[in-house]
């Protein structure tokens, strides 16, 4: 499926309980040949009314993120949710609900074909790893997600409540963007190498 036919599907989708309360799906948004790949945990109010992820306070937590490690909304990365539909009063995505979605995600990340992706908080770290366990202990350790690098740091609404662990987010950033570099001169030799 591609990137037209994939959003037309996520936007008439209603097979799970997100659908009947959504405004707006909210798909994704930013370079669609990214090396950063982002993935928060679902729409917010603001994400639900103007169908774009992370508008909100959380959003601009991330963008200011994104702008420490030298990347923008737009350019550089992608960004998506585990679910395209609000949770109603923006609980936690069911299970279920983030199952029912996870073949869109997925097909997006093949799309993007990222570097690395970095995944915000508890929610997003337990669908795409596929284990239920706290952001604390997979943190600066690089994951797989088949086959894509992957590293997990606090959800940006996380930190607008736990200020302090902005440090350790921070920290994060930097294994990223170490994680990253490491990454890309490793692709690049690989290319010499294999170069006629
Ligand atoms: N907005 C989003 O789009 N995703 C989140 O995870 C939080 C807020």
């Amino acid at each position: 499926m591609d990137w037209t036919a994939l959003e037309a599907e996520v936007e008439r989708c209603t097979a799970c309980a997100l659908a009947p309360t959504r405004t707006r799906t909210v798909f994704g948004v930013g370079d669609r040949s990214a090396r950063w790949l982002f993935v928060g945990e679902g729409p917010g109010a603001e994400e639900d009314q103007r169908g774009e992820p992370f508008v909100g306070q959380a959003g601009r937590l991330l963008d200011n993120m994104l702008a420490s490690i030298g990347i923008a909304r737009g350019n550089g990365v992608y960004i998506a949710n585990i679910v395209k539909c609000r949770p109603p009063g923006n609980r936690n995505p069911e299970a279920a609900e983030a199952q029912a979605c996870s073949a869109f995600l997925r097909r997006q990340i093949e799309l993007v074909g990222p570097t690395l992706i970095v995944a915000l908080g508890k929610i997003a770290a337990t669908n795409l790893l596929g284990r239920d366990v706290p952001v604390g202990s997979l943190r600066g350790r690089v994951h797989d997600y088949r086959g894509v690098p992957l590293v997990v740091t606090y959800h940006p609404a996380y930190l607008l409540r736990n200020l302090p662990d902005k440090a350790k987010a921070w920290e994060d950033l930097c294994f990223a963007m170490d994680t990253m570099q490491a990454l890309t001169a490793s692709r690049s030799s690989e290319a010499t190498a294999g170069a006629p």
